[in-house]
């Protein structure tokens, strides 16, 4: 029996020395000391060893018990602090790598063209204003003197959700909001998208618009052409030819068309402006006295400019973009260009 013991003794020391992991370590001590383990079988043994006997091999026991958890417990604390500093560079983290860059976003270019009229514009005293895509017949046509079969109806091509429901064609209908809200003076402008069924080259269904307008006592066609004209020259380039052409427009009497001198050939004549030199960029003209008495503004008192113009072309003329459909693609090639 006393042999057994230090036969045990010896191996399992051993056994727990050589011991490699954790996972080793803990099944050594099941073989010793588990249920079924070697010590536990050599106790089990004692009931019968003489009365003389059994002190003698149960303080062995104790002794050898005692060893056992002593070195398991020193093995144990060495194994553990080998996890951790073998965890600690395997988890290493090298701080002076380079971090990895998130990538930036850029803005559309036709946000770009809007917030950048919109900044010239709120030097100039115009406050934002926005309007709903769709839109009453009200508000779109018939406020605007464009009344049911009015030849001018044909001019835009509707998208009709019902009777008196529409898919706004300009952003003309915030005027009419506005003016209904609040009395004179007023200085807005309302940037928005807009839809009409017209799709090639140089139209798409949708596309975006920014309608601007002035109304107070003694406005003249003067602070029109004043306005827009100091407008152009901030946006496309101090010194850039601008003229007014006759047109016609059912809201605007007398009506504008304002030409710029060509962006591309600067005047002598190209494929973009079609030889003439000139590009056509915004429609515009005094408020009807029509539309006035719609929103029951005093149309002897108050007098008013409005204008409109399509933010697509000139985002098309401003960074050199040959293909409408290139803004709604959203193609990452295309829109990376603008950051
Ligand atoms: N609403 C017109 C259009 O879409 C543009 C415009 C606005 C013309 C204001 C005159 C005054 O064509």
């Amino acid at each position: 029996m006393k042999q057994r013991i230090q036969q045990l003794q010896h191996d399992s020391l051993a056994a727990l020395h050589h011991a490699a992991s954790l996972k080793d370590l803990q099944a050594v001590r099941v073989q010793v000391l588990g249920k079924k383990g070697s010590l536990t079988d050599i106790m089990k043994g004692m009931r019968d060893l003489s009365a003389e006997d059994r002190p003698l091999v149960g303080s062995l026991v104790n002794v050898f018990k005692d060893t056992f958890e002593g070195v398991y417990a020193s093995r144990l604390s060495f194994l553990e602090d080998q996890e951790i500093s073998a965890r600690l560079s395997r988890e290493a983290i090298d701080v002076t790598l380079p971090g990895r860059r998130s990538v930036r976003g850029s803005l559309h270019p036709v946000t770009l063209v809007t917030d950048d009229i919109v900044d010239i514009f709120s030097r100039l005293g115009f406050s934002v204003e926005e309007g709903p895509e769709i839109e009453k017949d009200f508000y779109n046509f018939e406020a605007l003197n464009i009344p049911k079969d009015h030849p001018a109806r044909d001019m835009q091509d509707t998208f009709y959700i019902n009777d008196d429901l529409v898919l706004r064609t300009h952003t003309s209908p915030v005027q009419i909001r506005t003016m209904l809200k609040q009395p004179p003076p007023i200085r807005i402008i309302a940037p928005g998208t807009v839809y009409r069924r017209d799709s090639d080259l140089t139209h798409s269904p949708m596309f975006h618009q920014i309608e601007g307008f002035l109304v107070d006592e003694r406005v003249t066609f003067g602070d029109l052409k004043g306005i827009l004209t100091h407008f152009l020259n901030e946006y496309f380039g101090a010194g850039l030819q601008v003229r007014f052409r006759p047109s016609f427009f059912p809201f605007t009497e007398p009506s504008a068309e304002v030409d710029i001198a060509c962006v591309i050939c600067g005047g002598s004549g190209c494929r973009v402006c079609g030889g003439t030199g000139w590009l056509e960029i915004l429609g515009c003209g005094m408020i009807d006295p029509e539309v006035f008495t719609a929103v029951n503004y005093d149309a002897k008192k108050y007098s008013g400019f409005a204008f409109g113009m399509g933010l697509e072309r000139i985002a098309m003329l401003k960074y050199g973009v040959s293909d409408l459909r290139l803004f709604f693609e959203n193609d990452l090639r295309f829109l990376k260009q603008f950051s």
